[in-house]
């Protein structure tokens, strides 16, 4: 591919975000991550989408939010898929509606069938790009307008994540699935993952679907995949109940990026609470409280970032993941903290300098495992990426904010809008034509350096 001007990757970025639009026959309609490997609509997608629709399609961006908060099932969670075909007859993608069966589940929606498991809550914020970049007196009016229906759907799930995931007792989310993380074969999870038995029957009565569409060597393994379907069976076999005794669950983590995002939820609904009349005071005090204990918790100062606890052996993960420094994003983590994760970032780790070519990995470039074309086991992500740069802006980095700008828009002008990108030389892997590289990129050819 041809280095793309800024004009051209302007052109490129919404013409992906255009071809992955489906109408839906229930007249909302939804951004697909990408037509080939996810055909459906996925929740933390879904949010990163948002942020890029703020600055071209803004009303889009609120279809979207409203597509998936339609699917939000009565105890508040929102589901990591909503699928276009709710018969379970599409076969474009495995584990699809007969897999989750929520049609048998009573707080699930009627609406859609959907994945009983959730990914991380980034739509409070993408609800805050959204709101706040919009242009005119009219745009400000509907943002407004769809506001008033989504903030306390924004707040019951808030609630759903803080109450009844609260599995640990200290006040933070648990995910129960990797994929909850949305980092799906994170070095991250493997503590947690090998106490999992590894069931190979499995992938003899349910076919991958994934392995159709992308390479093998960039996907997760037999072995994962096969415990991704035991650990969401047995989820499922309760009803995807979360008030059991946590042997239930064959996994049970605390994850720092997923907690870091919940707690910038907070502070995204502070600053939306006024626009519908409600008091931000509450969120303000709960996204302090969770920035609290997520220091408590997950920060371990042997290795001067966040990681990963296991519930069911109390233990954080020893591996440094690129999650680990995204509590940087919350505006409130204590100076040490603060520059325990620059020193980190700014290690060989990871790689930060003011010249960097190319942004963070999501991996220790120094483990020996470190697989650079693998699924989150050593490639480039943009929103990871993205989020990091919020947060050195946040915390007054100019220098390596700018420089990681630079470096996100020069390899997605590169390579194109890829899923992901190759940890050492920024080529594209995985799936093309993907939405939040698109959106996000959006997002920052909007916010120059
Ligand atoms: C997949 O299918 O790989 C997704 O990331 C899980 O939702």
């Amino acid at each position: 591919m041809n280095v793309l001007t800024n004009e051209q990757l302007w052109r490129l970025a919404v013409t992906t975000l255009d071809n992955n639009w489906r109408q839906t026959t229930d007249g909302l309609g939804h951004t697909v991550p990408s037509r080939t490997l996810y055909p459906h609509q996925w929740s933390w997608d879904a949010g990163f989408i948002a942020i890029g629709l703020a600055r071209i399609y803004p009303a889009r961006g609120w279809r979207d939010l409203r597509s998936l908060f339609s699917a939000q099932w009565d105890d508040g969670r929102v589901p990591h898929i909503v699928f276009d075909w709710p018969d379970g007859q599409d076969d474009r993608y495995f584990p699809g509606p007969d897999f989750w069966r929520s049609s048998e589940i009573l707080a699930a929606p009627p609406r859609a069938a959907t994945s009983g498991i959730v990914q991380p809550p980034v739509h409070a914020l993408a609800a805050w790009e959204l709101y706040r970049h919009a242009a005119d007196p009219a745009a400000r009016a509907h943002a407004v307008e769809r506001l008033h229906w989504l903030y306390p759907r924004l707040v019951a799930q808030q609630r759903y994540l803080s109450t009844r995931r609260n599995a640990g007792g200290a006040g933070l989310a648990c995910i129960v699935h990797p994929w909850e993380s949305g980092q799906d074969n994170s070095p991250a999870w493997d503590a947690a993952l090998a106490a999992v038995p590894a069931d190979s029957s499995l992938l003899d009565r349910y076919q991958r679907r994934d392995l159709a569409v992308s390479h093998e060597s960039h996907r997760p393994t037999d072995a994962d995949y096969s415990r991704y379907i035991a650990i969401a069976q047995a989820y499922r076999s309760y009803g995807y109940a979360d008030n059991g005794p946590g042997e239930r669950y064959p996994f049970l983590v605390e994850c720092p990026a997923f907690n870091a995002i919940l707690a910038g939820a907070e502070h995204a609904l502070a600053e939306l609470a006024p626009v519908v009349g409600a008091d931000p005071g509450p969120h303000r005090e709960r996204a302090s409280q969770i920035t609290e204990t997520l220091v408590d918790r997950l920060f371990d100062p042997a290795t001067g970032m966040f990681h990963a606890r296991d519930l069911h052996t109390d233990q954080l993960t020893p591996v440094r993941t690129v999650g680990g420094l995204v509590p940087l994003i919350l505006p409130e983590l204590p100076d040490d903290q603060v520059k325990a994760l620059l020193m980190e970032a700014c290690s060989p780790r990871f790689g930060l300098t003011e010249q960097l070519s190319l942004p963070l990995p999501s991996y220790d470039l120094t483990a020996p495992d470190l697989d650079p074309v693998r699924y989150w086991r050593g490639p480039i992500w943009l929103n990871m990426n993205w989020l990091l740069w919020r947060g050195l802006r946040e915390h007054g980095q100019p220098g390596f904010a700018d420089a990681l700008h630079r470096a996100m828009v020069d390899m997605v002008r590169g390579a194109g809008c890829f899923e992901y990108f190759h940890t050492y030389d920024g080529t594209g892997v995985g799936t093309a034509e993907f939405s939040w590289t698109a959106s996000l990129t959006l997002d920052l050819l909007s916010e120059p350096e």
